[in-house]
């Protein structure tokens, strides 16, 4: 390369690709926790201060469809890292539960999927998860770490493998009681009243040794529960840096900080060279937390103290940027895993939940209020500041704008879902590639949304809707998340139709006497359903009954089982830095 000709030839590619952008730009891709659209300034709300996420939008494109691929965090996370509906990788249930809630469970995002990360990391980045996971952990035994976000493509991770849950924080009630406790009372009760039953009504003359011996396998099982109940935060609540468990069960008090300050060290330590940032935030998920100097700062209790503390750690990372000059350098993102969750009240009658503006319902259910989310992105000199996209696009979009722009290509061995969003980004073309979107509840096709490429409708289909408690209500407080199985919804045929572009708010739906073309346009909406259907490969179930249950033999633990797994080797848990930047800040 030292010849006059080479000289001449790197002359005339440097303009080019000075043209093409940025080679090999970086990445920093955050996702909030059930945040609602309607919890951020930039989409109206007024009394809740995001500063720093309106600044990001100001600067950036907003996006006003942006839709999470399902409304449940395992699903939409999966889809998010590899641009595919869920049900394609198994991570879509057949069952009530649709998320991970044990983490010594067998089932997790296949070794076969492809995220970007994997891809990215193969192009020479460095890449980095920070925060939740909530796609398994292990496959046969407490180590192998099948699928730790390692072995998906990140070099680093700091965070948790499963989710933040109540459980996760004393005082803050039990997911798994709330839940699940009517199984062994349920059972006790049952099993009693029937033997004495049979007794009393001669049917079965038990001997006394008999139902002595059955009451009493009966108290161990319930005790047993209990006892699972209360070491349950021991076993599911643990914070990892790299497969390593170093603090069990996690302090979340000031995780949010301690989040922030691994990201900045990321970004510090890889500015010179590409890297990849993934940083997902446990919060504004139950349990809430947020660091003493947050508490009591919002007029949103303590969620919107969270959600100020989210704000301020996306105020950090963008500091950052700036500080190290990253800023034209550096695609930014930020939204939120699926829309607010609404029957988050706490056990003391709090309201602990988001907000989702004028969308209907919320997480868990795919109306609007349960899908669309916040969308923002940002780059310097290469995205116009202040452009509001109203198209439909993905959260799956992420995954080949983003392998597209490390210079790597998409997959062509899979279906990948998602669409590049740099073209409609950057106004090359007016319209969003997605034609026709499918909208699950786990592994039910729920609704199909249609944006015909000669019209500013966008249609929306559904199949069935989530039956309410209490009805006239707009969630499912009775089983704290609205279920998707045949016992828990209404089937509609013809289906409900909507057009989002009049009706947002999905208040009337469209009969044939409200809308004239109402057959022809169900037609063209259910054949899109059928093709798309059939296209769907049926592979391993990643939520079966068998690959969520609880393994011991999977069950990481920090020391031994006698301490309960008890540990606090987090080098950040109250160190200086931690201290001293919070009270500096
Ligand atoms: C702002 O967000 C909070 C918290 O979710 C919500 O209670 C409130 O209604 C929202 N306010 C407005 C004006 O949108
Ligand atoms: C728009 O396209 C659809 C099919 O894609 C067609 O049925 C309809 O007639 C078209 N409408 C107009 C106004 O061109």
């Amino acid at each position: 390369m030292k010849s006059p000709w080479s000289l001449l030839f790197l002359g005339l590619l440097l303009p080019m690709s000075l043209v093409q952008g940025v080679s090999q730009p970086n990445f920093v891709l955050m996702m909030v926790d059930d945040l609602g659209i309607g919890d951020l300034g930039c989409y109206g709300n007024t009394t809740l201060k995001t500063p720093h996420i309106d600044t990001l939008a100001q600067d950036g494109v907003k996006l006003t469809q942006h839709l999470a691929a399902s409304p449940l965090c395992t699903p939409s996370r999966a889809a998010f890292l590899t641009g595919r509906y869920p049900i394609r990788s198994g991570m879509a249930a057949h069952r009530r539960v649709g998320v991970y809630i044990i983490s010594a469970a067998s089932g997790g995002l296949p070794q076969e999927e492809l995220t970007f990360a994997r891809i990215l990391k193969e192009q020479g980045y460095r890449t980095a998860l920070i925060g939740k996971w909530h796609l398994g952990l292990n496959c046969e035994h407490s180590s192998d770490h099948c699928h730790h976000p390692i072995t998906h493509g990140f070099d680093h991770f700091y965070g948790i493998t499963m989710t933040n849950l109540r459980d996760c924080q004393p005082g803050h009630g039990s997911v798994l009681y709330n839940t699940h406790a009517h199984i062994p009372y349920g059972a006790l009760t049952a099993a009693l009243v029937t033997l004495l039953f049979l007794h009393v009504a001669g049917i079965l003359t038990v001997s006394r040794r008999l139902a002595l011996g059955l009451v009493v396998l009966l108290i161990v099982a319930v005790a047993l529960f209990g006892i699972f109940v209360l070491i349950f935060p021991h076993f599911n609540c643990f914070l990892m840096r790299g497969t390593e468990v170093v603090e069990q069960p996690f302090v979340s008090e000031n995780l949010t900080q301690r989040m922030t300050d691994e990201a900045v060290e990321f970004l510090e330590r890889n500015s010179d060279r590409p890297f990849l940032l993934f940083f997902s935030f446990l919060q504004v998920h139950t349990a809430l937390f947020a660091a003493p100097r947050f508490r009591g700062k919002s007029r949103h209790g303590l969620y919107g103290d969270a959600v100020m503390e989210v704000d301020w750690s996306v105020g950090r990372v963008m500091e950052t940027l700036t500080r190290l000059q990253l800023k034209e350098k550096t695609l930014v993102y930020l939204t939120s895993d699926q829309g607010a969750h609404l029957e988050e009240i706490s056990i003391h009658g709090e309201v602990h939940r988001g907000y989702n503006g004028i969308y209907k319902a919320g997480k868990s259910t795919n109306w609007e209020g349960g899908i669309r989310v916040p969308g923002i992105l940002h780059w310097t000199g290469h995205l116009s500041a202040g452009k509001v996209i109203d198209e439909p696009t993905s959260n799956m979009d992420i995954f080949p704008s983003v392998v597209n722009l490390a210079g790597a290509s998409v997959p062509n061995d899979r279906q990948i879902d998602g669409q590049d969003l740099m073209p409609l980004l950057q106004g090359l073309v007016e319209r969003s590639e997605h034609v026709f979107l499918f909208h699950y509840c786990n592994a039910y096709l729920n609704a199909v949304r249609w944006h015909p490429a000669n019209s500013t409708s966008v249609w929306k289909a559904f199949f069935f809707t989530p039956d309410f408690y209490p009805k006239n209500g707009t969630a499912c407080f009775h089983t704290h998340a609205c279920f998707c199985t045949e016992a828990y919804v209404t089937y509609h045929d013809p289906p409900l139709l909507y057009d989002l572009s009049r009706d947002p708010s999905e208040s009337m739906p469209l009969t044939p006497l409200t809308e004239p073309n109402f057959s022809s346009i169900v037609e063209v909406m259910v054949e899109a359903a059928r093709v798309h259907g059939q296209g769907v490969k049926p592979t391993e179930d990643q939520l079966s009954v068998s690959h969520m249950l609880w393994k011991p033999w999977l069950q990481p633990c920090c020391s031994s089982i006698t301490q309960l797994c008890r540990c606090e080797r987090d080098h950040r848990k109250g160190s200086q830095e931690t201290q001293v930047k919070a009270s500096r800040d």
